[in-house]
């Protein structure tokens, strides 16, 4: 059975810092140490800052998953926005259309074990990341 969080509107900028310590407490409640609730606090936070600065709003849900015996934590962070040009590149350290360092969607990818994104410009971006024990 999956446990899923409400998701987190985020429309200002306090949203991220919502979003990213509830993370952070569900990864606790779901027995992941400490180090690794941080990293799954820093995707949510990455994830949701970048919809407030490139979409504007968007929503984060955080959800508890189980696959067999072992647990774990999915975030899915989604936006109608204005989509995301070019994914490869995106998806490279250093690349920013903005004024950020770049490694917001890489680093992501390189904190959680699982990956996923879509984007385009109908339809805005979703990335799914999830993490397990
Ligand atoms: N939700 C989004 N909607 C539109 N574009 C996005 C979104 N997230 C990321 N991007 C694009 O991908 C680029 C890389 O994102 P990221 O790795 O987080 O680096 P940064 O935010 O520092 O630019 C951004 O500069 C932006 O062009
Ligand atoms: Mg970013």
């Amino acid at each position: 059975m999956n446990h899923n969080l409400q998701p987190i509107n985020i429309t200002h900028e306090v949203d991220i810092a919502i979003a990213t310590s509830e993370a952070r407490v569900l990864a606790e409640a779901v027995g992941f140490k400490q180090a690794e609730q941080y990293m799954i606090a820093t995707a949510v936070s990455e994830l949701a800052r970048n919809i407030f600065h490139y979409a504007k709003e968007g929503k984060i849900t955080i959800k508890i998953i189980e696959k067999g015996t072992q647990k774990g934590i999915e975030i899915i962070a989604q936006d109608n926005g204005p989509g995301i040009e070019d994914i490869d590149k995106a998806m490279t350290d250093h690349f920013s259309t903005g004024d950020g360092l770049g490694s917001g969607l890489p680093g992501v990818k390189r904190l959680m074990d699982e990956f996923e994104i879509s984007s385009d410009s109908r339809q805005g971006t979703k990335v799914i990341a999830r993490k397990l024990l």
